[in-house]
């Protein structure tokens, strides 16, 4: 199996990323690090042990990460509800958040990794901030990642928080600057990529046949997760966005990338958050990221049906 670490903010679409994740043997997931992002930290640590109960994965440890973006005041999601988590309710932890911070873990499994020659798979489902300050505390960090597979930008597409900036970017924008500076190999799914892949109610109407507890609570997360908005969309339903970073880690077929550097603006307050790829080569530099242009959204969407279907009587 890939060896992973899912950094992200639970958040909806990053739950469904998790529970499929958790049924897919091709991954090893050694650790989830969640981080200030659709909700304070607190909450999305909370979020994540409570999705760990859910999926029965409390084997998999749970470490808090950054309480707040590098430089930026936080911002927090708009179309995850209250909680995160829409209206579902989760069982009540049992399991609790690990001593060791997200960034300490970090270090240590990347630099170990580094040195083992075992390099490790970063998925960022959310602001990048724990992986940047990662990068900045221990220069082997890098070495030790095969790696980053992140759900974040907006290339040809505009954003979704800003005109221009698509939310994880533009919660930490000197994060991902980071990021995309450090030479590690990035694969970018961007809104361009996400908005491709709409789950709609009928997809929802057909899981919500799967019986058992944990499915039932995914459809009711599934229907909550419904935009409604025809005009931006094209359609009903919702992106799936951080599930796209799972997806293309059990099946790179469905996808289509075309290489690019991209930049992050970070100092332009109309502008902030953006990410600009040069895709003819005006900057004169090397690209630094594969970034997802194309997919087959039907093949997608058929793989996580049948992927959850897995918690069928569970
Ligand atoms: C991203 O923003 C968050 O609200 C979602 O969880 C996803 O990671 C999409 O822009
Ligand atoms: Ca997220």
């Amino acid at each position: 199996p890939i060896p992973i670490i899912v950094d992200c903010d639970p958040g909806i679409d990053d739950t469904i990323a998790l529970l499929t994740a958790f049924v897919s043997p091709e991954l090893d997931i050694l650790g989830i690090t969640p981080v200030c992002g659709n909700q304070p930290l607190e909450r999305t640590v909370r979020n994540a042990l409570q999705i760990c109960e859910l999926g029965r994965r409390t084997d998999i440890p749970v470490y808090a990460g950054c309480f707040r973006p590098m430089l930026r005041e936080p911002i927090y999601g708009q179309f995850h509800g209250k909680t995160g988590l829409g209206n579902t309710v989760l069982p009540e932890p049992v399991k609790t958040v690990e001593p060791k911070s997200a960034v300490d873990f970090l270090i240590d499994t990347l630099t170990a990794a580094a040195l083992e020659k075992k390099r490790t798979t970063v998925c960022c489902l959310g602001p990048m901030t724990n992986l940047a300050v990662a990068l900045r505390m221990n220069p082997q960090v890098a070495e030790g990642i095969e790696r980053i597979v992140m759900m974040g930008g907006a290339y040809r597409e505009p954003g979704n928080r800003t005109m221009t900036a698509e939310f994880n970017v533009l919660a930490d924008p000197h994060a991902a600057h980071v990021v995309f500076s450090s030479g590690i190999p990035i694969v970018a799914l961007a809104l361009d990529a996400t908005h491709q892949v709409m789950l709609k109610p009928e997809h929802v109407a057909e899981f919500s046949n799967v019986s058992g507890r944990i499915s039932q609570t995914l459809a009711e997360l599934m229907a909550f997760w419904d935009r409604n908005d025809v005009r931006r969309y094209g359609s009903r339903g919702g992106p799936l966005h951080d599930p796209l970073v799972i997806a293309y880690l059990l099946a790179p077929h469905l996808f289509t990338t075309e290489r690019a550097r991209v930049f992050v603006e970070h100092e332009s307050e109309l502008c902030m958050g953006q990410t600009i790829a040069d895709w003819y080569g005006k900057s004169g530099l090397e690209p630094n990221a594969d970034i997802v242009t194309k997919v087959d959204a039907e093949g997608i969407i058929a793989l996580f049906l049948d992927r959850l279907s897995r918690y069928a009587e569970k």
